[in-house]
C-alpha cells in the first residue's frame, strides 16, 4: 500500500454511536434448540448471547442518529454517507434509505467486503475527505441473523445483527490516519461464503487459520506505514469474530490482550459493525485518550483484511 501523502486536510473522527436490536439470544437458548452447549459456544468462540433482529436500514438509522448528535451536526451538514454491509436490506438503495432517514442531503453508497467492510469504509471515508469532503458519516451494519441458518451448529451460535457509526470531520493537518492496509485472497473464497439469497457456508478450521495470519500481516503492514511499533499502540480494536482468534492474533504481535477492545461475549459476530461497536465500547469506558496510538484489524469473507493506524484526535506527536 503506497505510503499516506498528506494534503491539506487530515480527517479525525468526532462523533458515534451504536445501535443493537433489543432481542437477546443465549447460548442456553441455542443448546435449546440444537446440539450445542453454553459451554462448547463459551469456550471455543467467547461469544455468551447476541443481539437479533431489526433492519440494517432502521439500526444503522439509529447509530447514525447518535454519531451525528455527538458530534453536535446538523444532518444536512453531512456530505457523503457510506454505509458498510453486506446485509443489505434491498439489492439496492440501502444507504440511500438511511439518507433519507437521517435528512441528509448527500450522495450515499454501501461498502461491501464482508466483515471488513467498517474498515474498507474507514479508508474510503479519508479518502472523501482528502478529496474535499469536509463531514462524513461512516456506519457499519449488519443483520447476520437473514443469511444464518438457524439449524446449523457450526455457524448459528456466531453470527448476529448490530450497527455502528463514526462521524468524519476535516481538520487541517494531516488528521488522524497513520498508516492502512487494504488486503484480498480471493482464492479462499469458497471457506466462507453465501450465494445470493443462501446462507452462510464455512470452513471454520480453515478460516480460524487463515484469520489469524491475515490479520497479523495486514496489521504489520499498518504499523510500518505509520512508522510505529506494536508497542507504541495503545489499543487494539480488532474484528469480534472468536476471542481466540483476537487471542493468537494479538500473541504473533507482541501485544497483550489486555491491551484489545473486546465485546464479543455479548454481541457475537456483527460483521461490518464489530469494530466500530468494539471502538465505541473503548471511548464510551474512557479507554482512549487524545494522541493514543489505535491499532484497527479486521478481516472477512472473500477473504478479505483490513488495517490502519489511528493517532486518536489527530496532528503530529
Ligand atoms: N456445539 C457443539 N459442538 C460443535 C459445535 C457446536 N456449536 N460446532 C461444531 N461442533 C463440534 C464439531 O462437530 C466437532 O466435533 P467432532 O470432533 O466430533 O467432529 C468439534 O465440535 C470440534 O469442531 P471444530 O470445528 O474442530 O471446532 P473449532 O475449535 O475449530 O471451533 C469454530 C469451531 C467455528 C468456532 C472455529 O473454527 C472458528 O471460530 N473459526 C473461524 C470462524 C469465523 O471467524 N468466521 C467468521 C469470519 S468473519
Amino acid at each position: 500500500m503506497p505510503a499516506i501523502r498528506h494534503g491539506a486536510k487530515g480527517a479525525v473522527i468526532s462523533g458515534w454511536g451504536t445501535a443493537l436490536p433489543e432481542k437477546v439470544v443465549t447460548n442456553e437458548e441455542l443448546a435449546a434448540t440444537m446440539d450445542t452447549s453454553d459451554e462448547w459456544i463459551r469456550s471455543r468462540t467467547g461469544i455468551e448471547e447476541r443481539r437479533v433482529g431489526g433492519s440494517t436500514v432502521g439500526l444503522s438509522v439509529e447509530s447514525g442518529r447518535q454519531a451525528l448528535e455527538m458530534a453536535g451536526l446538523d444532518p444536512s451538514r453531512i456530505d457523503a454517507l457510506v454505509l458498510a454491509t453486506t446485509t443489505p436490506d434491498k439489492q439496492w438503495g440501502t444507504s440511500a434509505a438511511v439518507q433519507n432517514e437521517l435528512g441528509l442531503f448527500c450522495g450515499a453508497f454501501d461498502v461491501n467486503a464482508a466483515c471488513t467492510g467498517f474498515m474498507y469504509g474507514l479508508v474510503t471515508a479519508h479518502g472523501l475527505i482528502a478529496m474535499g469532503a469536509d463531514r462524513v458519516l461512516l456506519i457499519g451494519t449488519d443483520t447476520l441473523s437473514r443469511i444464518t441458518d438457524w439449524n446449523d451448529r457450526a455457524t448459528a451460535p456466531l453470527f448476529a445483527d448490530g450497527s455502528g457509526a463514526v462521524v468524519l470531520e476535516s481538520v487541517d493537518g494531516p488528521g488522524q490516519m497513520l498508516g492502512w492496509d487494504l488486503d484480498a485472497d480471493g482464492s479462499a473464497l469458497s471457506i466462507l461464503q453465501s450465494e445470493v439469497g443462501g446462507t452462510i457456508k464455512m470452513e471454520g478450521k480453515e478460516v480460524f487459520r487463515r484469520a489469524v495470519r491475515i490479520m497479523v500481516d495486514s496489521a504489520e503492514k499498518s504499523l510500518a506505514h505509520a512508522g510505529v511499533q506494536i508497542d507504541d499502540i495503545k489499543l487494539v480494536v480488532p474484528h469480534q469474530a472468536n476471542i481466540r482468534i483476537i487471542r493468537a492474533a494479538c500473541d504473533r504481535l507482541g501485544i497483550s490482550i489486555d491491551r484489545a477492545s473486546v465485546v464479543i461475549q455479548r454481541t457475537g459476530n456483527t460483521s461490518s459493525a464489530s469494530i466500530p461497536l468494539a471502538l465505541a465500547d473503548a471511548l464510551d469506558r474512557g479507554r482512549i485518550e487524545h494522541g493514543d496510538l489505535l491499532l484497527l484489524v479486521g478481516f472477512g469473507g472473500g477473504m478479505t483484511a483490513a488495517s490502519c493506524v489511528l493517532r486518536w484526535g489527530g496532528g503530529l506527536e
